[in-house]
């Protein structure tokens, strides 16, 4: 994984920018209007070009809302995303993508999922709470593989919670959403 942990590092706005985000298009309003932005304003680029990057796996999203994060990981229909969420969230009913699934319930109680996942995308209430207790509990399961935290900079509880991470990480916003992007590497 430190492969592709040092990958997404050496990734360029411009070949970001490069993509062709109307593919993914649904209807009017899914996904949201911000799904389509440039790179370092909003990070659902990086998280499609990501989604490139493997093959047959499958990527684990915690934090549904309105399914966007679930919509890039899964852009490449190699792979497969589970998306958690504890709320039911009535735009993801448009969301008919064979490769995504959506799921609610507390995704701590899918170890095997997180286990097996190479790409945690972790996108939460950023209050430190829930977020303290996931990454706690990471660490108890053992994984080994990448996690991409969104909204850093978003809150002192959110710069908190990124400081206390132990692993190697490194903030690429520059490459992600303008409030603050991570990436983790637990090996
Ligand atoms: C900022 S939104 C996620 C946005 C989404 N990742 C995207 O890019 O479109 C946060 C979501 O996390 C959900 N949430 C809060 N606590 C959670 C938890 N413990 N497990 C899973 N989802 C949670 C909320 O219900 C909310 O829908």
């Amino acid at each position: 994984m430190k492969e592709i942990y040092n990958q997404i590092l050496k990734l360029t706005n411009e070949e970001l920018d490069a993509m062709d985000m109307s593919a993914f298009k649904i209807n009017d309003n899914v996904p949201v209007q911000w799904f389509y932005g440039l790179s370092g304003r909003e990070h659902y680029r990086l998280l499609a070009h990501i989604s490139s990057m493997f093959e047959y796996e499958t990527l684990c999203d915690v934090g549904t809302y309105q399914g966007s994060s679930a919509v890039a990981l899964g852009a490449s229909s190699y792979n497969r995303v589970k998306s958690f969420d504890l709320l039911a969230q009535p735009e993801i009913e448009y969301i008919k993508k064979d490769n995504i699934e959506f799921i609610l319930d507390d995704v701590r109680h899918h170890n095997d999922v997180l286990k097996a996942s190479p790409i945690i995308m972790f996108d939460v209430d950023h209050d430190g709470t829930f977020e303290d207790l996931f990454y706690k509990h990471l660490l108890d399961i053992k994984y080994k593989g990448i996690m991409i935290v969104d909204d850093i900079n978003l809150n002192a509880a959110m710069w908190r919670f990124w400081a206390s991470i132990k692993q190697t990480k490194t903030e690429i916003t520059r490459i992600g959403h303008w409030s603050g992007t991570g990436i983790v590497l637990f090996d």
